[in-house]
């Protein structure tokens, strides 16, 4: 049985370095994306400090629909184009939102949010989903934070392949 231990590190990279290592060890052997997704959710949303939302929203070929996730209940569907999520999903770029309120459409699931990081996911060319994370404190996300989710989230998906 898998066991996560708390994060030991001081600085943030190294403790995206030992999350990742958590991650991969989480999902070796198991290629379901419900069962890998709830679990990545999870294990993220414990260890990381400062978090009211971490979840998934895949793609069903049309829109967003919400996925395994911690925290409150989500709004289920967001299109394209709308939202961080839907930003993330159709500019294919991680999005850092220092400032929710100041972001044009964001969708406030949660009325506790205050910052958000979302990481597109893609199987090669082709979009799977995104992967969403939400902060109740302004600011909560650097570029240490998109660097750290960005790796994350590839080990999620490399472990849809079996990899
Ligand atoms: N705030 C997101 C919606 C999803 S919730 O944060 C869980 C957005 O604007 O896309």
């Amino acid at each position: 049985m898998f066991a996560a231990a708390s994060l030991t590190s001081a600085s943030k990279p190294e403790q995206y370095a030992e999350l990742c290592e958590q991650a991969r060890g989480l999902l070796h052997g198991e290629r379901d994306r419900i069962a890998n997704a709830a679990n990545f959710a999870a294990l993220v949303y414990h260890a990381l400090p400062d978090l009211n939302w971490a979840g998934f929203y895949f793609f069903d070929g049309r829109e967003l629909v919400v996925g395994p996730f911690q925290g409150r209940p989500a709004c289920v569907r967001i299109a394209l184009g709308t939202g961080v999520c839907g930003a993330a999903a159709a500019t294919r770029q991680t999005q850092v939102v220092r400032d929710v309120h100041a972001f044009p459409g964001h969708i406030a699931c949660d009325a506790a949010s205050r910052s958000e990081i979302v990481v597109p996911l893609f199987d090669g060319e082709r979009l799977i989903g995104v992967w969403d994370v939400d902060s109740p404190k302004l600011a909560r996300f650097d570029d240490d934070d998109r660097a750290g989710m960005e790796q994350l989230a590839s080990i999620f998906v490399a472990s849809l392949r079996g990899m």
